[in-house]
C-alpha cells in the first residue's frame, strides 16, 4: 500500500509544503520571508501575515512539482508546535480545513522531533543509509539545543539541553553585536572559513551533566568587543574573519564536548546533528573528523533539510500514519511543546 502525505510547516518565518510518498520526498517548497531582515529578528505579526499570503501558492506548487493530483493525498500533516502561535495557527487552520474538505486524516507533528526525523527523509534516485536505532542526535536550532536519543520505537529521550540560550541564538546574537544582519549564523560560517580559529579565546561554560549554556559566551563576546573597540573603532571590520572563526570554534567545542560525553555514556555509535545550526560547515567537518578516530557512524542531513522545511514534517507524519496516530479537528497549536 502506498502512502502519500501533504505536509505543512509554518512555525516561524518560513512557509513550507512538501509531498512525501512512502518515505520519499517528491517535493519540498519553501517561501522565505525577507520582511524580517529590516528588524534584526522575526516580527511575529508580520510572519503570520506572510504565512497567510504564501500558504496556498506554496501548497499548490508542492503538489504540482510532486507530479501528483490532490486525490492521491492520503493525509495532511502540520506543525503543532513549538513556535510562534500566530504562525502556527495559519498552518494548523489550513491543514484542518484541507483534511475536512478532502475527508482525509489529519496528523500533528512536533517541530523539534521533525528536525531529528529529517535523517529518515529519502530522496528519489539518491539512496543513502538511514541511521540505525538507537540514534544519538544533537539538535541545534535557533531556539533549542538538546542531546537526544531516538529509541527503537522512534520515541525520544532527552539527555540534556541548554539552560539558557540556544546555539543558534549564540551565533545570531554575536553576529548582531558585530553588526551583521539576521540570521547571522550563516554569515559567521562564511567569514569563519577565511579566518584563524585560534586568533581569540572566548569563555567556555562549566555546566553539570549533559546540559549546555551559551549566555556566558555571548556576554564575554560583547564585553571583549566593547573593550577592543575603545582602542580601535574599526576593530570589528579589521578582524571579522578571525572573530567569526574563533567564535564558531568556541561554539563547536562546547557542542562537541557534551556530545562526546553522551556517546561515551550511552555507548551509542549512530550519531547525527539536526536543526538550522547543523548547516554549519565547521560543525559538519568537525563531526566527520571525530568519527575518524572514534567508532562513530556520523549522519549529516542535507543542507536543505537542516533549516525549517516541510519534508521533515512529512517524514515524521509518514511514520505516524503507519501507526495510525491521527489527530482530531479539536487540536490547536502549542507555542511550547516538549519533544518528549
Ligand atoms: O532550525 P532553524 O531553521 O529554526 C529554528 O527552529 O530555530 O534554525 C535557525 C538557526 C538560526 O539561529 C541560524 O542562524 C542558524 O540556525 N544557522 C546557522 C547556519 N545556518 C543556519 N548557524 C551557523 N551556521 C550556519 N551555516
Ligand atoms: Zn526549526
Amino acid at each position: 500500500m502506498s502512502v502519500t502525505i501533504l505536509a505543512i510547516e509554518s512555525s516561524c518565518d518560513d512557509t513550507s509544503a512538501s509531498i512525501i510518498r512512502d518515505g520519499y520526498m517528491l517535493s519540498n517548497l519553501i517561501a522565505n520571508q525577507d520582511v524580517h531582515r529590516l528588524y534584526g529578528g522575526v516580527v511575529p505579526e508580520l510572519a503570520s501575515r506572510a504565512h497567510q499570503a504564501n500558504i496556498i501558492p506554496v501548497v499548490d506548487q508542492a503538489i504540482i512539482q510532486a507530479g501528483i493530483t490532490q486525490d492521491e493525498i492520503d493525509a495532511v500533516a502540520f506543525t503543532r508546535g513549538p513556535g510562534l502561535l500566530g504562525s502556527l495557527l495559519v498552518g494548523a487552520s489550513f491543514a484542518k480545513g484541507y483534511a475536512l474538505a478532502q475527508s482525509i486524516p489529519l496528523i500533528e507533528v512536533n517541530h523539534l522531533k521533525a528536525h531529528v526525523m529529517s535523517h529518515w527523509i529519502k530522496v528519489p534516485g539518491k539512496e543513502m543509509p538511514l541511521p540505525e536505532l538507537p540514534f544519538l542526535c544533537l539538535l541545534v536550532s535557533g531556539g533549542h539545543t538538546q542531546l537526544l536519543i531516538v529509541k527503537d520505537d522512534f520515541s525520544i529521550e532527552e539527555l540534556g539541553s541548554t539552560i539558557d540560550d540556544a546555539a543558534g541564538e549564540a551565533f545570531d546574537k554575536c553576529a548582531k553585536v558585530m553588526g551583521l544582519t539576521y540570521p547571522g549564523g550563516p554569515l559567521i560560517d562564511s567569514y569563519a572559513s577565511k579566518g584563524n580559529k585560534d586568533a581569540f579565546k572566548f569563555t567556555r561554560p562549566r555546566i553539570a551533566d549533559l546540559n549546555y549554556s551559551f549566555s556566558g559566551l555571548k556576554t564575554n563576546f560583547l564585553y571583549f568587543l566593547r573593550d577592543r573597540i575603545k582602542e580601535d573603532k574599526d576593530f570589528i571590520a579589521k578582524n571579522i574573519e578571525d572573530l567569526s572563526a574563533s567564535l564558531q570554534q568556541t561554539i563547536i567545542d562546547i557542542l562537541l564536548d557534551k556530545l562526546v560525553k553522551a556517546a561515551n555514556k550511552t555507548g551509542i555509535n549512530q550519531i547525527g546533528i539536526a536543526g538550522g545550526v547543523a548547516a554549519n560547515s565547521g560543525l559538519r567537518s568537525r563531526l566527520l573528523e571525530e568519527a575518524k578516530h572514534r567508532d562513530w557512524e556520523v549522519f549529516l542531513p542535507e543542507f536543505r533539510f537542516t533549516t525549517d522545511n516541510a519534508a521533515m514534517i512529512g517524514i515524521t507524519a509518514y511514520y505516524k500514519y503507519l501507526n495510525k496516530e491521527f489527530t482530531g479537528q479539536g487540536t490547536s497549536p502549542l507555542a511550547r511543546y516538549s519533544i518528549t
